[in-house]
């Protein structure tokens, strides 16, 4: 199989707009992804011809719904080598399923706990933490960086003791684009027999996620990221733990038997996935995944390390320029700043040219703080962006310093 970069984008039809007359640069893939005609066709296609409350009814429709529902649970499963479709979870993205791990484990956390995130946390997996060590008296310890933006390995070991109930962590920085080395920091957490989460938001669409190889316990990403629709995301969770921790959400559909004075609760999945759930969202997302299984994914993360290779290069000859995150291994995130410009003035100039990126604290302000930055201007990469793109950034660039003198 090959890489034919056009041919993707063809099957995008947002990114073929104008905006005030500029074609649309589209640079910000790490906030969300765009979203294939298959993805819009199959959510379309269930709300005319599919749609119906899954699990309950006994008619045509729900059964067809039921049928899409749980088949795009098993799309899941499959694409990240999950040991059963009992451990994937459905549940509104990123934020609520860490939420949920946080819920199951705070009935366990005692003062003496530590548990462990990094500086390069996106708020979703600081706050949660931060908030469940205030509950419980444990105490949150931080694993630091150095300033190219990698962790620091060693000090990661130093903080690890028997105490450490949790390491919670990203695979890919957002802010930075930094790929942490899983493969050596879950055998450091698991040799004290800590719990190991991790923060699949940005890894889930730029690489190959076997949970089961990475070897920890709770593995979670949203849709939204990985070519599907927002409001539906994925936790996966080792069954003997979500099995036996405190439920979630109560209601209908998690319960097994229901009296006026007690309840008793159902089996996996459905003990974690209270009420209606968002039917669409999730075969919007399996079918997602399966358009992104059928590209060459050896092909996709050769193309994306040459993207940001490309980039950096072009960022590093760009005068005035200051790249923010070098670390060797990165994702398609080119994150910076303009001497003397906030990163919002420059944001506001590049989408006058029709140039999307974000700006701001990219939900990491305490990182930002210890990079001594107010924020960056951060250009993301996917597998529709061309170099074609990144020329227009620079040249856009160029535009903004002249405005902005
Ligand atoms: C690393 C990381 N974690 C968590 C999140 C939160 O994801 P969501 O807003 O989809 O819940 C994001 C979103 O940008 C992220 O980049």
């Amino acid at each position: 199989m090959s890489f034919n970069v056009e041919n993707i984008r063809n099957q995008f039809p947002i990114l073929s707009q104008e905006i005030d007359g500029n074609p649309l640069v589209y640079l910000d893939s790490a906030a969300t992804t765009q979203k294939p005609q298959t993805v819009i066709d199959a959510i379309v296609s269930y709300y005319t011809e599919s749609n119906s409350n899954v699990h309950r009814g006994a008619h045509y429709l729900a059964d067809k719904a039921t049928r899409l529902y749980e088949g795009a649970r098993d799309t899941i499963a499959s694409f990240i080598n999950a040991a059963s479709r009992e451990e994937v979870i459905w549940t509104s993205g990123t934020t609520e399923s860490i939420n949920i791990v946080a819920n199951g484990l705070a009935h366990q956390l005692v003062a003496s706990d530590e548990i462990i995130v990094t500086e390069m946390e996106h708020h979703a997996n600081l706050v949660t933490w931060q908030q469940a060590c205030k509950k419980s008296g444990a105490t949150l310890k931080v694993a630091p960086m150095n300033d190219k933006g990698e962790l620091d390995l060693v000090a990661f070991e130093a903080l690890l003791n028997s105490n450490t109930k949790l390491v919670a962590m990203p695979q890919v920085s957002n802010a930075l684009g930094t790929i942490n080395p899983l493969d050596r920091l879950i055998p450091l957490a698991k040799s004290v027999d800590a719990l190991v989460l991790i923060d699949g938001a940005q890894g889930i669409a730029h690489g190959n996620v076997d949970v089961q190889t990475l070897g920890c316990d709770f593995y979670i990403f949203s849709g939204h990221k990985l070519f599907g629709p927002t409001g539906i995301g994925v936790l996966w969770g080792k069954k003997s733990l979500l099995e036996t921790w405190p439920v979630w959400l109560v209601g209908g559909e998690m319960i097994s038997e229901v009296t006026y004075q007690d309840a008793t609760w159902g089996v996996l999945p459905n003990r974690l996935e209270a009420g209606t759930p968002n039917m669409a969202g999730a075969i919007g997302l399996g079918a997602a995944i399966e358009w992104f299984m059928a590209l060459d994914q050896d092909a996709v993360l050769e193309y994306e390390k040459e993207l940001i290779r490309y980039a950096t290069e072009r960022a590093e000859a760009f005068d005035g320029l200051t790249i923010v995150g070098q670390a060797e291994n990165k994702v398609g995130v080119l994150s910076f700043n303009l001497d003397g410009h906030h990163p919002a003035d420059v944001g506001f100039l590049l989408d006058k040219q029709g140039i999307a990126v974000r700006t701001g604290d990219h939900c990491a302000q305490p990182l930002m703080n210890r990079l001594g930055v107010p924020g960056t201007a951060r250009a993301s990469f996917s597998v529709y962006t061309t170099r074609a793109d990144i020329d227009a950034l620079f040249n856009g660039l160029e535009k903004v310093k002249s405005m902005l003198g």
